[in-house]
């Protein structure tokens, strides 16, 4: 297809979508607003996002790190060289009778995770605990947040915010990693941060169940209860 055609086809469609946006703004709640319309797109149906992906300096590790903190299988590594590989990990909820059967439907499996690795790599990347950027963090459900959390830190992750407490300060690895690190947040009153940080502790989006850590690399992983 055409991209002045693909444009012509989707126009109706975004304008469509932005319309409803507008109007389904409550101002009454500034906290939070729930779109009007959740149900499927029509036109999108086979559609969704199947993983996320970081670059490791061990990829090892890593992959161990992913399958003993949070039951993550390796489904495969694609190496072009011996010195750079793409590893593939997720959770078997297709029930694919083997890892070459999932790997054949990987594209259409939602959650996975990707590590990238070059062997020797001549520079080493700050994670955005440490310097923000426009990737904040990787959330992972799990039925007991606190188990998983000292699995994380058993495997060599960071315990950044454990379950049971809130978000306290601006001035943290997580503040950073969610864009409010000091560099941004100057056109703050100091006003605006304390109701900012009292905004956290709503209850509808329930920080304090959750347990903040990093993987090996300091990248953030929000851990979330499952809905059971
Ligand atoms: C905003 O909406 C949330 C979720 O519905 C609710 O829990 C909260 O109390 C509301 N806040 C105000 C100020 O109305
Ligand atoms: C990487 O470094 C190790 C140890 O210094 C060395 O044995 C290996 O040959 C290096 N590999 C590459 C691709 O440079
Ligand atoms: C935000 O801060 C920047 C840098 O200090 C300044 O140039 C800009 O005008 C500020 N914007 C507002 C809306 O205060």
């Amino acid at each position: 297809m055409k991209p002045s055609n693909l444009l012509s086809r989707a126009l109706p469609l975004i304008v469509a979508t932005l319309v409803t946006r507008c109007i389904s703004i409550d101002t009454g709640n500034e906290t939070m607003w729930f779109a009007p319309d959740c149900s499927p797109v029509p036109g999108f149906e086979h559609h969704g996002s199947s993983h996320f992906s970081v670059i490791a300096q061990d990829l090892d590790r890593t992959i161990s790190f992913y399958e003993k903190a949070f039951g993550f299988r390796l489904v495969f590594i694609f190496s072009p060289i011996p010195e750079y590989k793409a590893a593939y990990l997720g959770h078997n909820r297709g029930n694919y009778p083997s890892c070459q059967a999932w790997a054949g439907s990987a594209v259409e499996e939602t959650g996975q995770i990707e590590i990238l690795w070059l062997e020797n790599a001549s520079s080493k990347l700050p994670p955005t605990t440490k310097e923000p950027n426009t990737f904040s963090h990787i959330g992972i459900y799990t039925p007991d947040v606190a188990a998983a959390c000292e699995r994380v830190a058993a495997q060599g992750g960071k315990i950044l915010k454990p379950k049971g407490e809130w978000i306290e300060s601006l001035e943290s690895p997580v503040a950073i990693a969610y864009g409010l690190d000091p560099s941004r947040i100057k056109n703050l009153s100091k006003e605006k941060r304390a109701a900012l940080l009292e905004g956290l502790k709503n209850p509808v989006v329930g920080f304090n169940n959750y347990c903040f850590a990093t993987d090996l690399d300091g990248n953030i992983l929000e851990i979330q209860p499952t809905v059971l």
